[in-house]
C-alpha cells in the first residue's frame, strides 16, 4: 500500500493518523550526555522530537542561541526525526505555533519533580498541552549543565558527561574567558 505524507499527518491508504511531534526545551548550555538521553529516548516515541532551546536576551549564558543550537544539531544527528530550533517568550505559545502536542521532560530526581510539575500545570493550564516527565537514566541522574561547568572551570574531568566535541567547546570557552 502507498503512504504518503501530509502536512498534518502520514497518510496510509484510508487511514489518516496524525503525527505526533513534542518538544524537549532547554536551555542547553550546553547540552550534555544526560539531555541526550532524553532526547534519544522521545525520537524512539514521537514521529518528530523538536528540541528547543531558549534564547532569553535577559539570562547570561556561556554559550550564545547560536552556538548551542549549532552543537546540538552536531550531536542529534544520528537521530533523523530530531531537529533543532529556538524560541522565546512562552513554551506554551511555541507549542501552538507549531502544533505540538506534548512536552518531554526528563526527571533526574524527586527535587525535580517539584518544580517541573507546577510547571507542567500551568503550562496545561495556559492551552491544555501536555507534559510527559521521562526518568533519566541513572548513570546521569546527577548531571547538570551548571554543575558541569562548575567542574569543568575548576580543571574538574567532565569528559563522561559530555560528548566529546562539546567538552572540546566547553574547555576552549572557559579558557577564554579565563
Ligand atoms: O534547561 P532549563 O533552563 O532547566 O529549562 C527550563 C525551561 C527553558 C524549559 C523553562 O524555563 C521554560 O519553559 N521557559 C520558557 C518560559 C515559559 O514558558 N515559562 C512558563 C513556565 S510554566
Amino acid at each position: 500500500m502507498r503512504t504518503t505524507d501530509t502536512p498534518g499527518g502520514i497518510r496510509s491508504g484510508a487511514n489518516v493518523r496524525l503525527m505526533t511531534r513534542a518538544v524537549t526545551p532547554g536551555s542547553y548550555d550546553p547540552v550534555t550526555n544526560g539531555h541526550l538521553d532524553i532526547i534519544g529516548r522521545a525520537a524512539q516515541l514521537f514521529d518528530e522530537v523538536v528540541v528547543a532551546v531558549l534564547n532569553n536576551k535577559t539570562k547570561r549564558t556561556l554559550f550564545s542561541t547560536e552556538e548551542r543550537i549549532e552543537m546540538l544539531r552536531e550531536v542529534t544527528a544520528q537521530w533523523p526525526n530530531v531537529r533543532v530550533d529556538s524560541w522565546h517568550g512562552l513554551l506554551v505559545d511555541y507549542c501552538r505555533e507549531n502544533d505540538i502536542k506534548a512536552i518531554v521532560k526528563g526527571l533526574r530526581a524527586v527535587s525535580d519533580y517539584d518544580y517541573e510539575l507546577k510547571m507542567a500545570q500551568m503550562n496545561h493550564q495556559l492551552t491544555g498541552v501536555d507534559t510527559l516527565f521521562m526518568p533519566t537514566t541513572p548513570a546521569y541522574s546527577f548531571v547538570a549543565s551548571s554543575l558541569v561547568k562548575e567542574v569543568a572551570t575548576y580543571g574538574g574531568d567532565v569528559s563522561s558527561l559530555l560528548p566529546k566535541s562539546i567538552e572540546q567547546r566547553l574547555q576552549q570557552r572557559l579558557d577564554e574567558n579565563r
